[in-house]
Formats: structure tokens, sequence, C-alpha cells
């Protein structure tokens, strides 16, 4: 029998979605997803910004437009001819390192992106849900042992843990102010969440200074990889089981839900967090080229050295769980990469298949 989860996916069908940030890690595979369900989608982006990048690799290039989300005009005008029920907002200076170098533009991408698109699902009448993505670092990180859970306090120590932190007080602004719980089918008929999710990993991301893309690179190229603060511990989790919540949350906002109109905390069980050696030496079981020294970055830059995420209320209220632990995810986010590198092939649709059998069991 499928599980409710599942059934609630059945929501998105003949629905329309817009996805910011389309273009990068986390947009492209859950433009895939949704491909996958059948489900069309609209995306909003600046043009990929590598080569390769997982964008292209999916050919999807008929799905969206290249804008900057500071770009009220150009935004509102495209959720307007979109029309979409629901909008999914990942668009963002995703990076903590980069956003020591360029603050500004991490604020303004982050806090002022978020306001536009927020004012966008104001000003446009067909969108009832929108699910706003920010990270398990905004909260305030004391280093504990202890996993964060959503009523924990916000932090913020970096420019992008802060930058998201201050869209989570947006986010509830709005929905203090325009799309008020209480207010929910009389004054206005939108429903907002945040969503915050733990390191992510999955094949297809070549972004700067992210763990498991800058070993896979190295190993294609026989090259061995420094990797910075290895006792750092985190929640790695599988891109496709942060965004098997995301559109969890989204399927009970279309549903009217207005109790599922909150934060979310999305992450691997707290025993499962690893530290950044411990998944090096899973991955490089999975591929024997992979050669890893270990050291400390250059610049110093601060970074948090613990963080562990408490999942329970998505376990428990929504009836999500990890699909694939943390070894899992290790593991497929290389073979992803190996695959790719070693025989020009792109596993995302078949990963998307098996997690989808997986998570309907
Ligand atoms: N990858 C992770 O581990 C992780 C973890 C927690 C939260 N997140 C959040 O998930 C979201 C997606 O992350 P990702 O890893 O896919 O990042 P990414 O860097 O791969 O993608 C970022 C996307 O945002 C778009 N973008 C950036 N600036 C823009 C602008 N000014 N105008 C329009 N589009 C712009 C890019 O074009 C790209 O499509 C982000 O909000 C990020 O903060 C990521």
């Amino acid at each position: 029998m499928e599980n409710l989860g599942i059934i609630m996916l059945n929501i998105y069908q003949h629905k329309k979605v817009f996805i910011t940030g389309h273009t990068g890690f986390k947009g492209s595979w859950l433009t895939a997803f949704f491909d996958h369900l059948g489900v069309k989608t609209q995306g909003y982006s600046l043009a990929p910004e590598t080569i390769p990048n997982h964008y292209d690799l999916l050919n999807k290039n008929d799905a969206g437009s290249f804008a900057n989300i500071l770009d009220k005009e150009k935004l509102n005008a495209a959720v307007s001819a979109a029309q979409p029920a629901i909008i999914f907002h990942l668009a963002a200076q995703a990076l903590v390192r980069p956003s020591y170098i360029d603050p500004v533009n991490t604020y303004e991408t982050n806090v002022m992106g978020t306001l536009n698109v927020l004012e966008a699902a104001r000003k446009c009448k067909s969108v009832k849900a929108v699910v706003l993505i920010t990270t398990d670092k905004v909260y305030e990180n004391r280093e504990w042992q202890k996993p964060y859970a959503e009523t924990d306090r916000l932090g913020g120590y970096d420019m992008y843990s802060s930058s998201k932190a201050c869209c989570e007080i947006l986010i509830n602004s709005y929905r203090n102010s325009f799309f008020n719980i209480a207010a929910y089918g009389q004054s206005h008929e939108v429903l907002i969440a945040s969503v915050r999710a733990g390191n992510v990993i999955g094949g297809g991301d070549w972004s700067v200074d992210r763990l498991l893309p800058d070993i896979a690179i190295a190993a294609a190229q026989n090259k061995k990889v420094q990797i910075r603060n290895p006792l750092s511990v985190r929640p790695w989790q599988h891109v496709l089981d942060c965004l098997y919540g995301y559109l969890l949350v989204g399927a009970r906002l279309l549903n009217g839900e207005n109790n599922f109109a909150e934060s979310w905390n999305f992450s691997p069980y707290s025993s499962e967090a690893k530290n950044v050696q411990e998944v090096a030496s899973i991955a490089k079981m999975s591929w024997s080229d992979i050669d890893i020294s270990f050291g400390q970055a250059p610049d110093n830059f601060h970074e948090a050295g613990l963080l562990i995420l408490d999942n329970s209320k998505a376990v428990h209220k929504l009836g999500w769980n990890p699909v694939w632990n943390t070894t899992k995810a290790i593991e497929k986010t290389v073979e992803w990469y190996k695959n790719f590198y070693q025989d020009n092939k792109v596993l995302t649709g078949s990963n998307i298949a098996e997690y989808l059998k997986l998570a309907q069991s």
C-alpha cells in the first residue's frame, strides 16, 4: 500500500510550480523530481555558473528564465506569467566562505531576494503556497551536542548564516502580517513555510568549497585533495531526502492545512551525524581513486564545529523519514560522480526512481 507521503504528492498533479534557483544544485534536482512526477515547473534564476553543471546535464533549458531575484519587475512578471499555485524559493548566495568575501551581495540576494519573492506571491492571486528554503545554519550555534529544534533561538555567526536567520524573521513577519494562519480563507488564501535542511549532498553539485564535490573532482583528475576542518560535524543528507521533505510541506500547504505553515527541520537522525573525516573515509570506500589529506583552510574563516538538527517534528507531524541514511547518501553521491566522470552517465533519473520506490514501501 502506498504511504501517506506518496499519496500527498498527488496534490501536485495539474498544479503549476514556480522554482527560484532552478539552475543550482538543489533547484535542478527539484525540477527533475517534479519532472519525474509529471509536474511542469517554471524556473527563475541566474544562468548556471559552472562547467559542467547539473542543470545543463539534465537538458532542462525550456524550464525557465535567467534573471536576477533582485529585479522586482522581472520577477513579478515571471510569476504573473506562470500563474503558479506554489513557489519554492531556493535562489540564494548559498555558501558560507564567499559570504565573508561579499557580505553585501549575500545579504541582498538572500534577504531582499526573499522579500521580493514574498511580495511577488502577495501580488499574484494564483499563489496558494510558498515554501522558502533557509538552512540548518539559522540557529544560534553554541557548539552543543544537543540537536537544534525549530523552537531554538535564531542566530548566525557568519554572514551567510545570519542572512538566512534574517530571512526566517522576515518570513515570520509575512506570516503574521499578510499570510496570517488565523485569517487563512478569510482575508487571504496563502500559506507559507520555511524549511531548514542539513548539509545536502548528491551528484551534480560543482559549488566551490563543498566536501564531496571537491573530493570527486580531485579523484577524477587523479589528484590529492586537501580537506579542511576534519573534525567538524554536520547533518549530511541526500538531496532527495531533503527535497522529499520540501514536497511534503508544500503538499500540506496546498491542501489548505494551516497548521503546517511553520518552520521545518530536515536532517538525518542525530545519531547519524558524522564528521568530515568520517564522510571522506566512507567516500573513499566507494571510489579507490579518492586521495585525501587533511589541513586547515589558509584564510581561517570561522565555520561552526558542531551542528546537529532535531528532525522529530518532520518525522512525527509530517510523516517524513530519511530514506537513505548518511552512509547510503555518501555512497549514492560518490556513485553519481564516479559514473559521470568515468562513463559520462548522469544517474539523476535513476536515483529519483530508486528513491521513490523505497519511499513508497
Ligand atoms: N546545499 C546545501 O547543503 C544547503 C543546505 C541548506 C540550505 N541550502 C539552501 O538551499 C538553497 C539552494 O542551495 P544550492 O546548494 O542549490 O545552491 P546553489 O548555489 O547550487 O544554487 C543557487 C541558485 O540560486 C540562484 N541565484 C543566486 N543568486 C541569484 C540572484 N541574484 N538572482 C537569481 N538567482 C540567483 C543561482 O542561479 C542558483 O540557481 C539555498 O537557499 C541554500 O541556502 C543549501
